[in-house]
Order: C-alpha cells, then sequence, then structure tokens
C-alpha cells in the first residue's frame, strides 16, 4: 500500500502514515508547528484547546510505554477526549477484524485513530478503509515510526542547528528497526550529507533497501567524525531466528562506551528511541551524559503528535 494517500489534493495532511513521499515543506512545517506549541507550553503551562470536542482512539496491538503515553497527552493537551482502546479486552480477541474495529469506532465518531501493530502496513490498510477519521501511524512491523522521525528530527536541529550536511551513524538492529527506515527518510528529505547503517550482519539490512546509505558491520569506522550518533535496541520480539548474541560480547562489540563514542566529533549527539537496554546497546554513562539528547527525544515527542494530530484534525 503506497502512502501517497496520506495528503490530500491540496497538499494537506490528510493520514500520517510514513515520512516517505512527505516532501520537505511538510516536514518541516510539522516540525515548526511541535516547536511553537513547545514555546507557548513552556511559556504558559497550558495550549489553545485546538482539539476541544474531537476524539482520538488509541489503538495499540502492540506493547509501548511513551508514544501510547505520549500520543495520550499530546491529545489531552490540546483538548482532545482520548480513548485508551484495550485490546485484549475487546472483541478482536472474539474475531473482529481491524478494519471492522476501525469502522465500530468511527460510527461513534471518533475523529483520529494511532495504531501500532506488528504487521507492516496496517495503518495504510486502515487509512484506505476509514471514511471520515484521519489515521495516524504509531509504529507498523519494521516499516514506519514517522512520529519518532520526526521527534528525531527536532532534537538533532535543536541541538545541531540543522539537519543539512551533517552524517548520521545509525547503529545496531537496522534491520528489524522501523525507527531506522523513518529516521532515514527524515534525515535524506531535509538534507543530510551521508548515513552509515551500522550493526553486526545479521542485524543489517539488505543494501538494496538502502542505496543510499554505508553499510558497515564494524562500529569504530561507523562512528569516525559522526555528527548524530542513533543507538538502537536490539528487537528481539521481531526476530525469528535469533543470532548467537550475548548481552556482553555485543556490549563490546556494538556497544556506545565513551571510549567508542570519542571516535565521533567531540559534540556528536547521542540519541536513542528508547526503550534502552544499558550496558549492551549504550553504557549507562554514555545514555546519561552531556551529549545524549535521550530525554529530549521524549520530550519532543509530546509535541511533534500534538503538531500532527492539529494539522489532521483542525479542519
Ligand atoms: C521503538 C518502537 O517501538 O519502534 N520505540 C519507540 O517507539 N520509542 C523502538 C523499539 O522498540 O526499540
Amino acid at each position: 500500500m503506497m502512502h501517497a494517500s496520506q495528503l490530500d489534493t491540496d497538499g494537506r495532511l490528510r493520514h500520517l502514515l510514513g515520512l516517505d513521499g512527505l516532501p520537505r515543506v511538510a516536514i518541516e512545517r510539522l516540525l515548526d508547528d511541535a516547536a511553537r506549541l513547545r514555546a507557548q507550553w513552556r511559556e504558559h503551562g497550558m495550549l489553545p484547546q485546538a482539539l476541544a470536542g474531537r476524539t482520538v482512539v488509541n489503538l495499540f496491538f502492540e506493547a509501548s510505554t511513551r508514544t501510547r503515553t505520549s500520543f495520550d497527552l499530546a491529545a489531552r493537551r490540546l483538548g482532545a477526549l482520548v480513548v485508551n482502546f484495550d485490546i485484549a479486552s475487546s472483541s478482536t480477541s472474539k474475531g473482529e477484524t481491524v478494519e471492522d474495529t476501525l469502522a465500530t469506532l468511527e460510527a461513534m465518531d471518533a475523529d483520529a485513530f494511532v495504531v501500532r501493530h506488528k504487521e507492516n502496513g496496517t495503518p495504510a490498510m486502515l487509512a484506505a478503509h476509514a471514511r471520515r477519521a484521519a489515521i495516524l501511524n504509531a509504529g507498523d512491523g519494521n516499516r514506519a515510526h514517522p512520529t519518532q522521525g520526526l521527534l528525531d528530527l527536532l532534537a538533532i536541529r535543536d541541538r545541531k542547528g540543522r539537519v543539512d550536511g551533517l552524517s548520521v551513524a545509525i547503529c545496531g538492529d537496522i534491520r528489524h528497526s522501523r525507527v531506522a527506515r523513518s529516521d532515514v527518510h527524515g534525515l535524506r528529505a531535509l538534507g543530510a550529507a551521508s548515513i552509515r547503517l551500522c550493526g553486526p550482519a545479521p542485524l543489517l539490512p539488505d543494501a538494496s533497501e538502502f542505496p543510499d546509505c554505508a553499510i558497515e558491520d564494524d562500529m569504530d569506522k561507523a562512528l569516525d567524525s559522526a555528527d548524530v550518533v542513533i543507538m538502537l535496541r536490539i528487537q528481539r520480539e521481531r526476530i525469528e531466528h535469533l543470532p548467537n548474541l550475548d548481552a556482553d560480547s555485543y556490549h563490546a562489540r556494538y556497544g556506545l562506551t565513551r571510549a567508542r563514542l570519542a571516535r565521533a566529533k567531540p559534540d556528536a549527539l547521542v540519541m536513542h528511541p528508547g526503550p534502552i537496554n544499558r550496558g549492551v546497546e549504550i553504557a549507562s554513562d554514555v545514555a546519561d551524559g552531556a551529549q545524549s539528547a535521550i530525554l529530549d527525544q521524549v520530550a519532543n515527542g509530546v509535541f511533534v503528535r500534538m503538531a500532527a494530530l492539529a494539522q489532521l484534525l483542525e479542519r
């Protein structure tokens, strides 16, 4: 399913399914709106209730801490009603299809659905079925996680002043990561100079999927002079045949330690979408260190989700 449907004929956002296919102006408009909402929130501790009277349904078919909470807070702080749909106790467990769940909740005048699903393409499929409601992808399989891509771009833009011209290393389990895929699309759209994808061979993607990225299994080479280092967790729940990787030897070869970080630029930004595994892909002192933007990423998440919800629902 293509993503053409996420923009309407006037170029306005109709759904948010992936950063691929979103033009640079659309991405920058979302980042600018997020930064404006953040400034207002930090100055006044409240925001205009742009979503008053609107209903947002969180449909999470996969575990989530930060993304679900972040969408929930974003919607509520703009005045929306939020329903956190409880999949385990829902009719999904009685055999109802996701499309029928959507139709049922749309019949109750839900305006937006925030969808996380283990199958690639579920949000796009729901967007094709939605009569009026907007669909926001909160992560589908290893395909896309657009709001994570946006919050990462915002963190980079804040701390580096720009994305244009930067060298970015993304390290860890690239193969199973929707975050890596959305980051690559966003970084490319905003003009990053080079993107290196690094990890052990079984966790690297097929080179044909990323023709414009360097693929590297040597972490020290990948980090060389990087402006931004994005670390990823090994996504065990998405790996059918887990290669023999014990945490200590993984950390020794692919963990971001202080010593290894020294290969990047002295002011390199360290990022991680969370959840972090301390002492596996990232050393605790690096995760908590001055170069880390991990909690800025989390903070930004609420504002990029506000920006997306507002653009989709303010009609
Ligand atoms: C990521 C996800 O679920 O895609 N987490 C997140 O949303 N912040 C990454 C992960 O699970 O490792």
